[in-house]
């Protein structure tokens, strides 16, 4: 009910709204009436359909990372940080699906709008003026050294959005394109914001919202969904093999020649797998959400002002769920069936407000680690290597995720 029938009778609580005032109102903050309405005009852009054309985008910047991986490891098995390297992979690779804009930050470490884009979806590291945002309405206004370096960063970020934004309107007027049967702009860069152009009448301001909504949603997440990923996969080397020998016979050409989203639908294994990391490390872990009514559930009232956590990750690793091995590593649970209950594979959360994401982050998932582990083998740093996490919307290593990496020729 909390997330389905009575899902706007259960906001986000206050606290979640400091990100409000920093990411801006688009689909992840909006509530009621208008995130109904925006998640309306925005899920054909996420459509299968649609969302399978970014392959080429994805093997785009899976290549540009590999290239650095093969430098790093040339003279033999290296031990480095991964994770900076999938952190920047997946922000160029939702930087130009959203807005066709190469980012560049798997080469260009230190843009100014990366840094930009680094301050504003980080800034609630520093938790104490973070969270003033959403308890002293005015605080935004108050000219702290924070509150400097946040307004600043976003107008970076809102200067680029307003150039890409102009030059696709430009573009759009120039060439006469004109909005296809199903709504969407039949533009030549079908990138998210020329759908979104297409399908709706949004101010910059807005369109602007939903650009920063899409870095922050899709970015950390799938970053760390991959860095989680990684480390499962070094403490399982005998998966990884199986892994690797089917990409390999699959698509012997090597990485060049990954093209198409049924490529990687076609490997068995490797999509086994994405769903048994996927249900094992859900970067997101749980999520709030507060009473806004008295809403009574199963005979049990719920007072309006409640907090409710949705523990994503114990939904996940429930035994009664999953069985007895639900806590287990065991990708050929997912041989031939789905989760016996919808809400029992919550990584993606499920009802009104579930990742409108899924499918592109699946399939991004899936072009990055079947590449990578085609062509590296990835070891434990060190024995029993540990789990150094921090939680902020996300779970991410605090260490960058040191790996030892050996290239294995013939891909
Ligand atoms: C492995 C990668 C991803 C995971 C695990 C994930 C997980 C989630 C979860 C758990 C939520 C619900 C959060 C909450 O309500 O507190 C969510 C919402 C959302 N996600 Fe994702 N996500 C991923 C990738 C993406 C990508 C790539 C995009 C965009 C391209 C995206 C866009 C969104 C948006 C816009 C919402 C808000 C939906 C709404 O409230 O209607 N996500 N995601």
């Amino acid at each position: 009910m909390v997330l389905q029938t009575c899902v706007y009778d259960f906001p986000r609580p206050n606290l979640s709204m400091a990100y409000k005032i920093v990411i801006g109102n688009g689909l992840v903050f909006a509530e009621g009436e208008e995130h109904k309405l925006q998640r309306k005009l925005l899920t054909p852009a996420f459509s299968y359909a649609h969302v399978k054309k970014f392959v080429p985008v994805f093997m785009s910047k899976t290549k540009k990372v590999m290239n650095q991986f093969d430098k790093i490891v040339e003279t033999g098995p290296t031990v480095f940080k991964v994770f900076p390297y999938f952190s920047r992979l997946t922000l160029d690779a939702i930087g130009e699906a959203s807005f066709g804009v190469d980012l560049n930050s798997i080469e260009e470490k230190n843009s100014e709008l990366v840094r930009a884009y680094d301050k504003i979806s980080n800034a609630g590291e520093k938790f104490f003026p973070f969270y003033m945002f959403a308890f002293l309405p005015g605080w935004k206004y108050i000219p702290t050294a924070y509150n400097k370096e946040v307004h600043h960063a976003r107008k970076i970020f809102s200067e680029t959005c307003k150039n890409v934004l102009k030059e696709k309107k430009d573009k759009v007027n120039s060439t006469g394109i004109v909005r296809g049967k199903d709504g969407i702009y039949n533009g030549p860069n079908r990138d998210i914001l020329s759908i979104l152009l297409g399908n709706s009448d949004w101010s910059a301001e807005e369109v602007e919202n939903q650009m920063m909504t899409f870095l922050f949603a899709g970015h950390e997440t799938t970053a760390g969904a991959i860095a989680w990923a990684l480390l499962t996969l070094a403490k399982h080397v005998d998966v990884q093999k199986k892994m690797r020998d089917e990409v390999r016979a699959a698509i012997p050409g090597g990485v060049e020649d990954i093209k198409t989203a049924e490529q990687i639908e076609s490997l068995k294994y490797v999509n086994n797998v994405t769903r048994e990391l996927l249900r094992c490390n859900p970067p997101v872990i749980s999520t709030l959400r507060q009473a806004s009514r008295d809403v009574i559930i199963d005979g049990e009232t719920i007072y309006k002002g409640t907090n409710v956590n949705v523990s994503l990750k114990a939904l996940n690793y429930s035994k009664k769920l999953w069985g007895a091995d639900a806590h287990e590593f065991n990708p050929d649970r997912w041989d031939g069936r789905q989760a016996d209950n919808a809400y029992a594979y919550m990584t993606f959360l499920q009802g009104t407000r579930s990742c409108i994401g899924k499918r592109f982050a699946e399939i991004e998932f899936k072009c990055i680690l079947a590449s990578f582990v085609a062509r590296y083998v990835f070891e434990e740093s060190v024995d029993n290597q540990p789990i150094n996490r921090q939680f902020i919307v996300t779970v991410r290593p605090t260490d960058g995720l040191p790996l030892k990496v050996s290239k294995i020729s013939g891909w």
